[in-house]
């Protein structure tokens, strides 16, 4: 059995969200070649790992996750020979690939669907169609089969007059769920994994993909969206298995984005012994400031509902030989400094943004760095709605409309939780258009591109892009934040995050590590000084942590690792 942290406790993986990288031909979206051209500031940052998100043909309703062919690369990102120049440079400068997987949908412009739709019915069953009342017309489909609602808002199914039937799509109307029942379907999607290992991909990011296993029985949900019925679903993990086995990629860099899952499932999903995926995603921590639950719904972190889950999750997928991926952010979520944090002068913007990957970085699992991250980016300054490209965000700015906010108050919430605050172009220097395309961009580009950029911060030994890149080194050489165990300590502040990691057989480094993190822009009390006695500091975003009264006590924004 190879145990998670031999296989990846140094390694560290960058995601880049092509369209928003950079663009090399100057139509204002990103492209692989754009990639190929800024390896060497990755390869300088240090990280192992490009997850790079689909650029495979795609219409683009939810930018590349409405994917209508596998094999093909969308014109708008480049050619197959861009990406085999892409994936070269990569290798030659030791850096693996991943490629994201869409296997829970396709877009309803792939040629199965457009057969289904024709009414063939190899394909029908590609796909989870339903039929509707025989007196269903396209003015009054009546009831959908059943209440669920699809993660982009509206109910999760879509009539066809012309078949009489009800097709399923979890998210956009143009993202039809596939029918992973049908062993045909699961064959093809093991063709498409080995088309690309076949091509030198080190490994796979595969999409939602807890949701791929659909109940037999369809009923409404008296209680929720319906996400109880198809979330890690009856036959996901033999469903994981075969794909992974048949496809030949067990052992390489995998992660699963695992939707409102749980630790139990998400240490079968990647504990060595299961032969599923390496790695998991969950995304409870990043709920604890939806208010009840709801994401557009605004309240504060909670920062102990954070602590408890961050615990949860480190402490549990250890003790049962699963392996986490950690992160704040990608391509789906606000900047995580906007949202955790505070950057309203410049030295609280600093300290938030270096806070945040000291927190993650020296945990057990894999950190993954989202583009832009590492210098700091934030939310767009954004003051209109005309600003906002994601489908989701458009309609849940009419939704929330709908439910009797002003438009003011809908735009409000639009603005802390689009998945456009993270998807704004990469900030590379302080020119206009910061240096991402010579055109126009597809998306708006925030002013503070001015100071914080590449250019600026490579140069500067006290950057947020310097710090990363420091954390990175740390990793690298450290034992015991490669395989160390991880036990949460209770803070004297409840805005405090506090844990211990822990390695016997340190062959260098040191053997016990005490990370600690204020949460907030006030002082805090972190631990008192017997719990870290003799302890030294390994790394800190700042100096301003000290005793007080028998306590350690950290400013505002402050993050302190201590060795022993
Ligand atoms: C994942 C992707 C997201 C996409 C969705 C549907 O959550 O990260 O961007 O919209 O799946 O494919
Ligand atoms: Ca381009």
């Amino acid at each position: 059995m190879q145990d998670r942290a031999e296989q990846l406790g140094d390694k560290v993986v960058y995601q880049i969200y092509v369209r928003s990288f950079n663009d090399s031909n100057g139509d204002g979206i990103g492209d692989l070649k754009g990639i190929t051209q800024r390896l060497d500031y990755l390869k300088s940052l240090g990280v192992d790992y490009l997850w790079i998100t689909p650029f495979f043909t795609s219409p683009q309703n939810d930018n590349g996750y409405d994917v209508a062919n596998y094999r093909e690369v969308e014109p708008m990102f480049g050619t197959m020979e861009d990406f085999d120049e892409l994936s070269r440079e990569a290798r030659a400068r030791g850096i693996g690939l991943m490629l994201d997987m869409v296997f829970n949908h396709t877009s309803t412009s792939h040629e199965w669907f457009q057969k289904a739709l024709a009414g063939d019915s190899k394909y029908l069953a590609y796909y989870k169609f339903a039929d509707a009342a025989p007196d269903a017309t396209a003015e009054n489909p009546g009831e959908p089969p059943t209440n669920w609602i699809s993660k982009f808002g509206g109910n999760a199914w879509e009539y066809v007059p012309s078949l009489n039937k009800w097709y399923l799509h979890l998210f956009d109307v143009s993202q039809a769920d596939l029918n992973w029942d049908n062993p045909e379907v699961r064959a093809e999607l093991v063709d498409v994994i080995k088309f690309w290992k076949a091509k030198g991909v080190s490994g796979f990011r595969f999409d939602v993909v807890n949701l791929i296993s659909k109940p037999e029985v369809l009923e409404n949900d008296y209680e929720g969206d319906g996400r109880r019925f198809y979330t890690d679903g009856p036959h996901i993990h033999e469903y994981l298995q075969e794909l992974v086995r048949e496809g030949g990629i067990d052992g390489m860099v995998t992660v699963g984005e695992m939707s409102s899952t749980s630790i139990d499932n998400c240490i079968r999903y990647s504990a060595p012994r299961y032969h599923e995926l390496s790695q998991t995603f969950s995304f409870h921590h990043l709920k604890v400031d939806y208010l009840n639950g709801n994401k557009w719904a605004l309240q504060e972190p909670d920062i102990k509902a954070l602590r408890n889950l961050l615990r949860d999750w480190q402490e549990q997928m250890t003790a049962g030989g699963g392996w986490n991926a950690l992160f704040w952010s990608n391509h789906d979520q606000p900047r995580p400094n906007s949202r955790f944090g505070d950057c309203s002068t410049e030295e609280c913007w600093r300290r938030s943004s270096e806070l945040l990957p000291t927190c993650t970085h020296l945990m057990r699992g894999t950190p993954y760095i989202y583009q832009g991250e590492e210098l700091g980016m934030t939310n767009p300054d954004f003051t209109s709605i005309d600003q906002y490209r994601d489908v989701e965000s458009l309609n849940y700015y009419k939704i929330l409309q709908d439910e009797g906010k002003t438009p003011e108050e809908a735009f409000h919430i639009v603005c802390e939780r689009s998945r456009d605050d993270g998807r704004t172009p990469v900030q590379w220097d302080g020119t206009l258009n910061a240096g991402f395309t010579t055109g126009t961009p597809w998306i708006g580009i925030p002013q503070n591109h001015v100071t914080i950029n590449a250019k600026a911060e490579v140069a500067d030994p006290d950057s947020v892009w310097a710090y990363f890149h420091h954390l990175i080194c740390l990793r690298k050489a450290t034992p015991v934040v490669q395989k160390g165990g991880v036990h949460f300590l209770d803070a004297i502040s409840d805005k405090v995050i506090a844990y211990e990691r822990t390695v016997e057989d340190a062959a260098k480094g040191p053997s016990r590590l005490v990370v600690l993190c204020n949460f907030s822009g006030e002082s805090q009390a972190a631990l008192t000084e017997e719990t870290v006695a003799g302890g030294s500091a390994f790394v800190s975003n700042c100096d301003d942590f000290k005793f007080e009264d028998g306590k350690l006590v950290l400013g505002p924004w402050a993050a302190v690792a201590l060795a022993w």
